[in-house]
């Protein structure tokens, strides 16, 4: 039987959410991934120390016996150079979002001027906290991440030592950027590895694909595609696993975020093994984010065998029921 064995899988933009979601969804991921970069877009945002650190203790209980380390991330705002210092050992990075432009982003950046944002982005350049950034416009949405890239130009170029990331990255456009600055960066989620508009849209519609970015054109797949099953030193993984309760996504008005925590590192196997580059898989998914971010993970070893598993329906604690990706479907990878 094939096996494949991983060391300390990293997921470096994780959705966990709060309260019975985070209940049901951490053990999720803390059973397969040695850690993961959390993303602070809760309602109200994680945006001072205290919350920060409340958060990240909730998380640890939540997660049962496994050996797991959240990396912690701020709601980008307008800090000062002393709050950063004080908070600084506890974070991994910080994240901004373009006000209103995804799930829980109300409070987030107005527009993104290089000029208004500079004594933050200078304060998080000297402390060397990296910038995750949420790179959408609010044009049409096929035309957004595209539309952003000047943006990234502007950033990358004005704030030369700060580390950027791009993410969830669904585009031929910011793939070839990552050539173009040596301070960014990016992570690829799973679900845009593997779909086009077409699944989501194209025959019946399908709310647990429907996602921010949306999955885009054939193209902009096979771009991420070269990257990710190649290791591009400078992209990473990031499942972007975003839960919402099944009646938020079957309903009128569908909530954005595709759930994929419990089947990533499963299907990225199925992923890179049907590429035949399995040789490339621990780069993408733990070396070349410790190397990005200059972290150590804890170490943990998870093993894989080709062997065929049911996708369950959905995953259910308490009043929470969530359905992943796949649900129904058998995949051809299996956790041991
Ligand atoms: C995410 C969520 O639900 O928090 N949704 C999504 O569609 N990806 C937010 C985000 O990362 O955009
Ligand atoms: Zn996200």
């Amino acid at each position: 039987m094939d096996t494949l064995t991983l060391q300390s899988p990293l997921d470096m933009h994780l959705h966990l959410r709060d309260e019975q979601m985070l209940q049901l969804v951490a053990p999720l991921t803390s059973q397969t991934f040695s850690g993961a970069i959390i993303m602070p877009n809760l309602v109200p945002p994680v945006d001072t120390k205290e919350a920060l650190i409340a958060y990240k203790s909730r998380i640890l209980q939540a997660i049962d016996d496994h050996q797991f380390e959240p990396f912690m991330t701020l709601f980008f705002k307008e800090y000062s150079k002393e709050f950063l210092e004080s908070v600084k050992d506890e974070i991994t990075a910080i994240k901004l979002y373009p006000a209103g432009i995804t799930t829980n982003s109300e409070g987030g950046v107005e527009s993104i001027d290089v000029i208004s944002l500079a004594p933050t982005l200078n304060a998080m350049s000297e402390l060397g906290i990296p910038l995750c950034v949420h790179g959408e416009t609010n044009g049409f949405v096929m035309d957004r991440e595209k539309e952003f890239m000047n943006i990234y130009d502007a950033l990358a170029s004005e704030f030369p030592d700060l580390t950027i990331i791009m993410e969830h990255i669904t585009t031929k456009e910011a793939v070839d950027m990552l050539d173009r600055h040596d301070n960014l960066y990016a992570t690829i989620t799973l679900h845009h590895l593997l779909i086009t508009l077409d699944d989501v849209a194209g025959g019946m519609l399908q709310p647990h694909l429907f996602c921010k970015p949306i999955a885009k054109r054939y193209e902009d797949r096979d771009a991420l595609l070269e990257v990710a099953l190649n290791a591009h030193p400078k992209v990473m993984f990031g499942s972007d696993s975003a839960p919402h309760p099944q009646h938020a996504k079957e309903a009128c008005g569908c909530a954005a975020g595709v759930f994929t925590a419990p089947i990533a590192l499963q299907v990225l196997a199925e992923l890179f093994e049907k590429h035949d580059k399995l040789e490339n898989l621990q780069k993408f998914i733990s070396d070349n984010a410790c190397d990005i971010y200059n972290i150590k993970p804890l170490k943990k070893e998870i093993k894989l065998k080709k062997y065929p598993f049911e996708v369950p329906a959905y995953y259910k604690k308490g009043d929470q029921q969530v359905v992943p990706m796949y649900a129904n479907q058998t995949i051809q990878w299996s956790l041991m």
